[in-house]
């Protein structure tokens, strides 16, 4: 059987898009191949996929198509490695690469896109913001979604915003559970045990995002259905809003983005990557 994908990097990131591209009939694991360096890593991946083939490198001409998954620091390495194998499109998920970084160093005419996932990838769940480089036609950011949507789910911006994603919905899930940890102890202050308290917000948040999710309603419409006028939850909003959550919010995502694009300078890359 024809291999469909390689998937270069077979870690947290690379190990959630195989589950993926597996249980949502993507592919079979017969039709992937997973590039790994670590050998070890190599020999879990084969015992959870029956049919699956992992190499520390990958052979010449085996896979048109390919995803990279490694971490930016070994980005330049495994690119070059799979121009010379002769891999022809590229999804990178590598976090700061620019499409630029990943055209010089496929050494090829090599149609490549860039993309920014979030941990729920691990679960399936994630939101992915994606830009094309300058050879990727419509069709191969098609070929792009579909592989994250095995994932997830991701939507197109300009590449000059993936920073502004990467500060929205690459931190989100931090921000998400700050959130969860500052409940827990408020419902721990009203009198609840620590148990109790984490049950029920867990499960106040995980039936919240499914309503949004699943009504397709907005947060808006949701929080003014849930809000009586004059009731509990407008007392408890008013104490949100005097304490200005919602500006808090902007400065985290305007923060996280102005890291990204200080990490994104030659210089912060290199101290980051030597810490
Ligand atoms: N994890 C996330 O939530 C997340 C979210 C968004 C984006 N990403 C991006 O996804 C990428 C992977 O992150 P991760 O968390 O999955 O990292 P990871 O768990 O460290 O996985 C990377 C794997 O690639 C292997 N590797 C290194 N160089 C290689 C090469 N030249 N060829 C083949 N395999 C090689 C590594 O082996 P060794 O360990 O032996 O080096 C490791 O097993 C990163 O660029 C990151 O920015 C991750």
């Amino acid at each position: 059987m024809a291999v469909k994908l390689a998937i270069i990097g077979g870690g947290r990131m690379g190990g959630a898009l195989l589950r993926g591209l597996i249980s949502s009939g993507w592919a079979s694991p017969s039709e992937l191949v997973v590039v790994e360096i670590n050998e070890a890593q190599r020999q879990r991946l084969e015992a959870g996929h029956r049919g699956l083939t992992t190499v520390s490198r990958l052979s010449t001409r085996a896979c048109e198509d390919a995803v990279l998954a490694v971490k930016p620091q070994d980005a330049e390495e495994a690119c070059l490695a799979a121009g010379v194998a002769g891999v022809q499109r590229l999804l990178s998920v590598a976090a700061g690469i620019t499409t630029s970084d990943l055209e010089k160093w496929m050494g090829t005419r090599a149609l490549v896109v860039r993309a920014m996932p979030n941990l729920p990838a691990l679960v399936a769940h994630c939101a992915a913001g994606m830009a094309p480089g300058s050879r990727a036609s419509e069709r191969d950011l098609a070929w792009a979604a579909g592989v994250l949507g095995s994932v997830g789910t991701a939507v197109e911006v300009p590449e000059k915003l993936m920073d502004a994603v990467t500060g929205l919905s690459g931190s989100g899930p931090a921000y998400f559970f700050l959130v969860v940890e500052a409940l827990i102890e408020a419902g721990v202050r009203a009198g609840l045990d620590r148990e109790t308290s984490t049950t029920l917000v867990r499960h106040t948040f995980a039936g919240a995002a499914r309503l949004l999710t699943e009504t397709g309603e907005s947060a808006e419409d949701l929080r003014i259905a849930v809000t009586s006028p004059g009731g509990t939850t407008a007392a408890g909003i008013a104490a949100l809003e005097d304490r200005q959550v919602r500006e808090a919010f902007v400065a985290a995502v305007e923060a996280a983005t102005a890291r990204s694009i200080e990490l994104g300078t030659p210089g912060a890359k290199a101290t980051l990557t030597h810490r």
